[in-house]
């Protein structure tokens, strides 16, 4: 922790509190409050933690008015076009871009992990075919404390990097397998001389009656992808990874835990809740009738892949999304895309509404991503998975920094209580 030089003074019912003051390598400084109730027999009320730094970090900056994100101060938008996704988890995960050796030896380390314990096939037997894939890795993610065991305990630093490499080369496999048991197809085996991202799509479309050759320019599409989502600060499911692992859970249960949160159409579910809304809206000329839905505060539907909790500008990472929606369709030679289109007047449009500006509403990353993964080939039940993968490095690069605090303790947040006041049980025949 930075050392504090300034204070801030909180004055009320005759109390006048001293509080530390922090300031970070960038963004907002910090009112240290950790001595408030006990000086001040008070709480601070901050439900959705808007105004709350829950942690100290050194991992992922986003500034939500520049539009700006970097993963180790890194530029997402250099590192989404020169880098690749297992340099990124590297970056990530020590803090430094590797050099060649050391990037060849993760790549290495990460390959040699990626089949799953046999057993885990009979898991899914266990799952209806019809399951959502997001329900069958919370279930198999979570099930890995039941065979890993040699990589459960937090407290020793070599089990918490084994842990880190199975589930950064695993959870692939895993939203694979689960793909592949929704369509009722044979699992298939990681392949040991395939990129990261290769591997994952001849994971998930390759069958074993015939050969299947990756498309060197959809295994960077999906590798970029995967770099777009690696890491987001604070958001959601980060913060229940953080929140679990400060109980002492063992990594596995935390990122099932984050799984879990990332799953709500609010956070990662977004991506298939926005090209549901998309194919619903069909066709340019029903946009109007949308943006009229979006603004009645009667009605509860939302543009999804719209708005931010901390983008108040727009998204780095649906730009770089939208430039590959081009790309990949171009590529796939899918021109006249009716979804592609509605995406791109409704963006137009919602741009230059009061409504939306005002709002500071913008694209987010779930508003492209949604259309490059349909025109892979993926269903849109596979788009949070796809997230949810991409987003292990982050959760548990974040649960490393967490568990090598010093300050580190169970997170355990207080409340404004507005129940009922203490009374007395009356007996069912006086009520
Ligand atoms: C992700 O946190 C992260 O970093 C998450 C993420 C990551 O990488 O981890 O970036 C991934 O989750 C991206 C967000 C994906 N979610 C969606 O696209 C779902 C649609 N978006 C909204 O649900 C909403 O914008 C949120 C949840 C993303 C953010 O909500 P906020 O910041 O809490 O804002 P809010 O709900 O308080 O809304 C502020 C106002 C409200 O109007 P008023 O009550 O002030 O009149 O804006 C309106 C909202 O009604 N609003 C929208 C809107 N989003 C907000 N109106 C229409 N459409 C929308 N999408």
């Amino acid at each position: 922790m930075p050392e504090s030089k300034m204070t801030a003074t909180l004055t009320f019912d005759n109390k006048s509190i001293q509080l530390p003051m922090h300031s970070p390598s960038v963004g907002p400084d910090v009112i240290d409050i950790r001595k408030l109730y006990a000086e001040g027999d008070v709480f601070t009320y901050d439900p959705g933690f808007t105004s709350t730094a829950a942690c100290e970090s050194a991992i992922t900056y986003i500034d939500g008015d520049k539009g700006e994100l970097l993963y180790r101060g890194y530029p997402i938008e250099q590192l989404a076009e020169k880098s690749s996704y297992l340099e990124v988890c590297n970056l990530l995960l020590y803090g430094e871009l590797p050099t060649e050796t050391q990037l060849r030896d993760f790549v290495v380390r990460v390959t040699m992990h990626t089949m799953v314990h046999e057993q885990m096939h009979y898991f899914f037997r266990g799952f209806r075919r019809d399951s959502h894939p997001m329900a069958t890795m919370v279930g198999v993610v979570g099930a890995m404390s039941a065979f890993y065991h040699d990589s459960l305990d937090i407290n020793d630093e070599w089990q918490r990097e084994v842990a880190a490499i199975r589930l950064i080369a695993k959870t692939p496999t895993i939203a694979a397998m689960a793909y592949k048991y929704s369509i009722g197809q044979p699992f298939v085996y990681p392949r040991n001389d395939l990129s990261y991202a290769a591997n994952f799509l001849h994971m998930c479309f390759s069958v074993p009656a015939e050969p299947y050759h990756v498309n060197p320019i959809l295994a960077k599409a999906m590798d970029r992808i995967f770099t777009l989502h690696a890491d987001h600060e604070q958001n959601a499911s980060t913060s229940t990874v953080r929140l679990a692992g400060s109980s002492g859970a063992n990594p596995f249960a935390c990122i099932a835990a984050g799984i879990a949160c990332l799953w709500g159409p609010a956070h990662g579910g977004a991506n298939q809740a926005c090209l549901e809304m998309l194919r619903e809206i069909g066709t340019v000329d029903r946009i109007p009738e949308y943006i009229a839905r979006a603004k009645d505060k009667n009605d509860p539907f939302r543009l999804m892949g719209f708005g931010h909790r901390v983008y108040k500008n727009f998204d780095p990472r649906a730009k770089v999304m939208k430039e590959s929606a081009d790309e990949v369709l171009d590529l796939l030679g899918i021109h006249n895309n009716e979804t592609l289109k509605v995406a791109k007047e409704l963006e137009r449009i919602a741009l230059e509404d009061e409504y939306f500006v005002s709002k500071k509403l913008y694209p987010n990353v779930d508003f492209y991503s949604g259309i490059i993964l349909e025109a892979m080939g993926f269903p849109t039940s596979m788009f949070t998975p796809i997230f949810a993968l991409s987003r292990t490095v982050g959760w548990i690069a974040q649960w490393k920094e967490m568990i090598a605090d010093k300050d580190q303790k169970i997170g355990r947040p207080r409340q404004l209580y507005v129940g009922a006041t203490q009374r007395d049980y009356v007996d069912i025949a006086k009520r």
